[in-house]
């Protein structure tokens, strides 16, 4: 990991060493930019995850042609093959690109000469002390280096802390000793996917895009235009970064709120969630954020670390950032707690009970699993003695991470199956699910997400948890 320094932005045009260098220079920004309005430049985008895949959907629908790299050998051959392993990309568009050539994935990152634009969309996941890891940013950087051509602009779009762009990506590509702003360009725009979400895809969401010289910046902003509704330029690698975090640290923060809150009016006999609907009705200055069972995904458990390891560095403390970490890390033991009781209402231990466990994407209507706080509340409930099965139409089975390796496969949610239960417990709430049926047929429930609001009947077998 690069130093700390976060230096000043620039804000100006390098100085050309001569006449004829900076003449170049203009030409290679010239012809970049002639390709980008004219879509003739080919887009590289590096990491086909949940981020990468759909911005290669959104630059293909834009008219470009795009080449995808990943190191993961398993997904090139799928998606050579036509396949899709994101649910909500389908097959038969990653078929017809691959097939008529606007979209080439490949394992081999000597192509990356070939794109005119590489947009850098790897993981930043936090180590085991919970620091940032930039080990994937690093080597995607070093990849870039070895190929880096004049003319080329690289866009990071991962997650990461002010500074990472100038103090950890830059010094990798000047290796190559090309000149910034002149014979190579370099931007930061945080990605905004949201996937699962009908309303909002990488092609309407408005992208931030920040660089510190001017030239980066106007050709970032021009790329993104081809492909984006809006595109706010900011002026410098660090605003465009730190955006990004506060956009996460607010959200994990908010949640933290609501969720603390949860178990407060819980004690007092009021439901959150119906406060909540009440306090939605203000027209100005109140958003509505949602308790749940702890927090999940790529992001919004992470990146708010980020932070704090950077104001660590710094001497100071994000202590809202913390503490809401706190709280959202503590949310599944406050739910077994919740469901203990429940059984214990019913005459029941937690152990020997079974427990079915629905859904563990870590959001409603995905197929993403990471950090899903429901191997927390399986690793619990097993602790405690419980049999747990789980549902979840988006997971077949358990994929072992980092932290868990739980090997269970999703169970058939049939009326035998749920009677068959001492307590379902609702984790995930799957638009897929009938909840008036698993209400009907399981003896009890436990509700983490207010998923059974709308149940008219059996609603004496529901706890909000
Ligand atoms: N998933 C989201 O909803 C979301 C939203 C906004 C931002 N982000 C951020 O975007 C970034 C990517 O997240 P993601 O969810 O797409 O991750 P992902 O794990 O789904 O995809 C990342 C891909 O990068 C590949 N990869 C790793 N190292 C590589 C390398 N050196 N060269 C080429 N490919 C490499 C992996 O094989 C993987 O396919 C992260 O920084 C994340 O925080 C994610």
């Amino acid at each position: 990991m690069g130093d700390l320094h976060v230096r000043g932005q620039s804000g100006t045009r390098p100085p050309a060493s001569d006449a004829t260098a900076d003449g170049d220079g203009r030409q290679l920004e010239a012809e970049l930019e002639a390709g980008i309005r004219g879509k003739t430049a080919k887009i590289g985008v590096i990491g086909l995850g949940y981020v990468g895949l759909p911005l290669i959907r959104t630059f293909v629908a834009a008219g470009f042609r795009t080449l995808g790299f990943d190191v993961d050998p398993q997904k090139i051959g799928k998606l050579e093959a036509g396949q899709s392993y994101i649910e909500h990309i389908p097959a038969r568009w990653i078929d017809q690109c691959v097939r008529d050539g606007t979209f080439t994935p490949t394992a081999d990152m000597s192509r990356m000469a070939e794109a005119d634009a590489l947009l850098i969309c790897v993981p930043t996941p936090l180590n085991k002390s919970r620091d940032p890891d930039l080990i994937y940013v690093e080597s995607t950087a070093r990849d870039i280096a070895a190929n880096l051509r004049p003319g080329q602009l690289v866009v990071l779009e991962s997650t990461t802390y002010p500074g990472t762009t100038r103090d950890v990506v830059l010094p990798i590509l000047e290796k190559r000793g090309l000149v910034l702003g002149r014979e190579f360009f370099l931007a930061y725009s945080p990605e905004r996917e949201d996937p699962g979400n009908p309303d909002f895809t990488a092609g309407n969401i408005p992208k931030v895009v920040g660089a510190s010289e001017p030239v980066s910046r106007e050709l970032a902003v021009q790329l993104y235009r081809q492909g984006m509704p809006e595109v706010i330029p900011v002026n410098s690698y660090e605003i465009a970064e730190a955006c990004k975090i506060l956009e996460n640290s607010y959200r994990a923060i908010n949640i933290a709120l609501v969720n603390e809150l949860k178990m407060l009016f819980d004690r007092m006999g009021i439901d959150v969630w119906e406060v909540i609907e009440a306090a939605k009705s203000k027209p100005f200055g109140f958003q509505a954020f949602y308790p749940g069972p702890g927090l999940g995904g790529h992001c919004i458990p992470i990146d708010p670390f980020y932070l704090t390891w950077l104001a660590r560095c710094h001497g100071m403390t994000t202590r809202f950032i913390e503490l809401a970490g706190e709280i959202n890390t503590q949310m599944p033991w406050y739910v077994v707690q919740r469901l203990t009781e429940a059984l214990n209402g019913r005459g029941k231990p937690l152990h020997g009970s079974k427990v079915g466990v629905l859904g563990v994407a870590y959001k409603k209507d995905v197929d993403d699993a990471r950090e899903s706080p429901a191997f927390v509340l399986i690793e619990l409930l097993r602790k405690g003695g419980a049999e747990v099965t789980y549902n979840d139409p988006h997971i077949p089975r358990l994929a072992r991470s980092r932290h868990f390796c739980i090997p269970l496969e999703s169970v058939s949610l049939t009326a035998e199956y749920l009677a068959g239960q001492d307590c379902i417990l609702i984790a995930t709430d799957h638009s897929a699910y009938d909840y008036e049926f698993i209400v009907r047929h399981a003896p009890l429930v436990v509700d983490t997400r207010n998923a059974t609001k709308n149940v008219r009947l059996g609603r004496e077998k529901i706890c909000k948890a």
